[in-house]
């Protein structure tokens, strides 16, 4: 397995600065995890494509968006995000009944897809998707707020998704998103992670770089 690459979340950023947040990471992650939420889906409201379009359009930010939607509607709002070939759209399973016509819709934006559930859904109905998606989603708590403790039940999801993109061979990358800290992303690469997304543990720092450096030690 390659090593573990590291995603801000930028939930936990200031949003009155959020491109020179953003910014302050640039050279230390993987992807920038931007966080959309509907009030419908969670329980909370973040941004949507007008902010998220307006960041990438600024030419500023060099490092790919991976967007996050906990939103009920995907399908109006998801093909209005601006992006290219490296970033990703991640939808919710629990969001649609015809997944694979809206992974199809996603694509047609011309980047990545990726899948994600609640930690109550089965993960047995993202299983069969695993061969059309560039990456599966796993959530290590209840969506909708950063700062929550890690939800071990989330391992055992982790294992499961592995063993299936092993004995399929499929290209998918499985990230975990919600209580990510030095503490905890040792057991999640070990049940076979190969992203992790962290909103406090890297925003909440002043030392950005730092942070994640942190995580990667933790990791060896
Ligand atoms: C939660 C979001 C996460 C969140 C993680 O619904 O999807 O991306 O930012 O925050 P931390 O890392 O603080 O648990
Ligand atoms: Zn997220």
């Amino acid at each position: 397995m390659a090593s573990v690459v590291f995603a801000p979340s930028i939930l936990a950023a200031d949003f009155s600065r959020l491109e020179k947040e953003i910014e302050s990471v640039d050279r230390v992650a993987d992807s920038i995890h931007v966080d959309v939420m509907d009030g419908h889906f969670v329980p909370n409201i973040t941004l949507g494509p007008v902010v998220s379009n307006s960041l990438k359009s600024s030419g500023n930010i060099t490092t790919p968006f991976s967007i996050h939607l906990m939103i009920e509607d995907p399908w109006e709002y998801g093909p209005q995000f601006e992006v290219d070939s490296e970033d990703t759209i991640i939808f919710h399973a629990e969001t649609t009944e015809r997944p694979r016509k809206l992974i199809e819709r996603l694509r047609d934006n011309g980047c990545k897809v990726g899948v994600s559930q609640k930690p109550d859904s089965p993960v047995e109905n993202v299983l069969p998707l695993l061969s059309e998606l560039e990456e599966v989603l796993v959530m290590g708590v209840e969506p909708g707020f950063g700062g929550q403790e890690f939800m071990t039940e989330a391992l055992g999801r982790i294992e499961r998704l592995r063993e299936r993109i092993r004995q399929g061979n499929h290209d998918t990358t499985i990230s975990v998103d919600g209580g990510m800290n030095p503490s905890t992303v040792g057991r999640v690469a070990d049940a076979g992670a190969d992203k992790i997304i962290a909103g406090s543990a890297v925003f909440g720092r002043e030392n950005r770089p730092e942070a994640v450096r942190e995580m990667k030690k933790a990791l060896n």
